[in-house]
């Protein structure tokens, strides 16, 4: 009886406070992630030292948390409108801290660098889900840091849905397939090596085993059937250039931030280019395949040259490097027997959305010299705000990354926005050469790979106040400096 009051007076309560406050005060689903070393059996023999989160649901939908089976940390699934709170607890030996990338949340639940906490010490995150339905990563993000933390095994993946989605009758259930895609350089005792050499340092670090979901030579059992194949590249620095092994096209459905509308998808691409922490969703229809047919995704070889150049020099003078990929399995697809059920291509709903005409235009030079990265000549600090770019409160404004006119390092850089999801509208300078064909810049995206010599315009309109970052995804460029504050302020 008493609680029963109590709970009534709490409804009554809460219907008065702002909807911010109320997020605090009353969650949906309350989870706790734990990072802390562990040790995991990736490969045959010795089990490989990894640092990696764990989990557990505290309060509400208890497949809101699903376990992975090796070193990843467990799968998010959370329902657009839900109100979450998350604990972070801090078991590593040093400062940690977890970011969720591409969730517009509010500035103190975005998990920036100068927000880490340090080793046995708690943070709690408050945050609704306003996303759309879509794939996001969350991994840590301590200046200087994020780099070794993520290749030694943190980060793992959020899947946000929506019951406007499921109306348009995806494939869901085991025909809902997420991809993601590391590599690592392994040694003979299985452990995973990390390199601080400079040309490992310079194109961010490498390695030549693939490992999707946290497995070697992965392999996926497949039903003649349509599929939904969610592709995310969490890899420190590799660009993948995905493709059936089969040269059948892939039908691209969805990016960073969701389905891309009805005008603008499915898109029929032959491969598809896959910079660090960028996501794409493909819908599949394996029912034209013979069970037991030798099918796999793979990433085609392709070259990039980075060099020395800019302002006029070209590349060519100084060090040369290969930014290119050689060809990779990433993962079979094992055609099982059974009847062929054929789907159709699904029709999306919903029309690109008309961009607000943006008045004010910021430009960033992105510049990578001597093992330094820079954004407009500036190297990151955690309490450097000088200069930091200055937004205005759900005012549009077009943001371009300008990556031709510095001197240093030719190289491709994956650019990343928090607290925001943008439209690409501009391409300039066909740095992407032979990968052009695979590179989609349509539907909402946070993270867009800016190639050698381009200038890339994306339109944007933030609806959180405060402090955020914007950096270069490559996690060692990121760690060198290229990441700077932008801030948001009322109008
Ligand atoms: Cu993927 Cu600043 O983050
Ligand atoms: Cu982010
Ligand atoms: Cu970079």
């Amino acid at each position: 009886m008493r609680a029963a009051i109590l709970f009534v007076v709490i409804l009554v309560s809460l219907a008065g406070l702002p909807s911010r406050v109320r997020a605090a005060a009353e969650p949906d689903v309350e989870l706790e992630l734990t990072a802390a070393p562990d040790e995991v059996a990736v490969f045959k023999g010795k089990k490989t030292p990894v640092w990696r989160y764990t989990g557990k649901v505290v309060k509400g939908r208890k497949e809101s948390l699903i376990p992975g089976d090796s070193y990843l940390g467990p799968t998010m699934h959370l329902i657009r409108g839900e109100r979450v709170r998350i604990h972070f607890v801090n078991n590593l030996p040093e400062a940690s801290i977890i970011h969720w990338h591409g969730l517009i949340v509010p500035h103190a639940a975005d998990g920036l660098p100068s927000m880490a906490i340090k080793p046995k010490e708690r943070k709690t995150y408050d945050f609704t889900v306003v996303n759309p339905a879509g794939t996001y990563p969350y991994h840590p993000h301590p200046h200087m840091r994020t780099a070794t933390q993520v290749y030694r095994g943190l980060a793992g993946v959020i899947i946000i849905h929506d019951p406007a989605e499921d109306k348009i009758g995806l494939p869901n259930g085991k025909q809902d397939l997420c991809v993601v895609i590391q590599d690592r350089r392994v040694d003979a005792d299985n452990k995973f090596v990390y390199s601080e050499a400079m040309m490992d340092m310079v194109s961010g670090m490498r390695g030549d085993t693939i490992l999707v979901n946290g497995r070697p030579d992965a392999s996926f059992p497949i039903e003649r059937r349509p599929h939904r194949v969610r592709l995310f590249n969490a890899s420190n620095s590799r660009i993948y250039k995905l493709a059936w092994s089969d040269g059948s096209p892939m039908h691209v459905i969805g990016t960073d931030g969701g389905l891309l509308a009805g005008d603008e998808g499915p898109q029929k691409r032959p491969f598809v280019v896959l910079g660090p922490f960028e996501r794409v969703e493909l819908w599949e229809d394996f029912s034209t395949r013979k069970p037991g047919a030798d099918l796999s995704l793979i990433s085609e070889k392709f070259a990039m040259n980075a060099g020395m150049g800019g302002r006029g020099r070209g590349p060519g003078m100084g060090m040369m490097m290969n930014m290119g990929g050689e060809k990779l399995r990433i993962a079979r697809m094992e055609i099982q027997e059974g009847e062929a059920k054929p789907g159709v291509l699904p029709k999306l709903p919903g029309t690109k959305p008309k961009l607000a005409e943006a008045k004010r235009e910021v430009t960033t030079t992105l510049a990578f010299r001597m093992m330094r990265g820079f954004l407009n000549g500036r190297e990151y600090k955690d309490d450097d705000l000088l200069d930091a770019e200055k937004l205005k409160l759900n005012e549009p404004v077009i943001w371009a990354f300008d990556n031709g006119s510095e001197m240093g390092m030719q190289l491709p850089h994956p650019m990343h926005i928090h607290g925001v999801q943008f439209r690409v509208i501009e391409r300039k300078g066909n740095g992407a050469g032979e990968l052009a064909k695979g590179v989609i810049d349509d539907g909402w995206k946070d993270t867009v790979l800016v190639f050698p010599g381009e200038t890339v315009k994306v339109h944007l309109r933030p609806t959180e106040r405060g402090l955020f970052i914007y950096h270069c995804h490559i996690l060692e460029h990121e760690d060198m400096g290229m990441m700077r504050h932008f801030s948001v302020a009322d109008k």
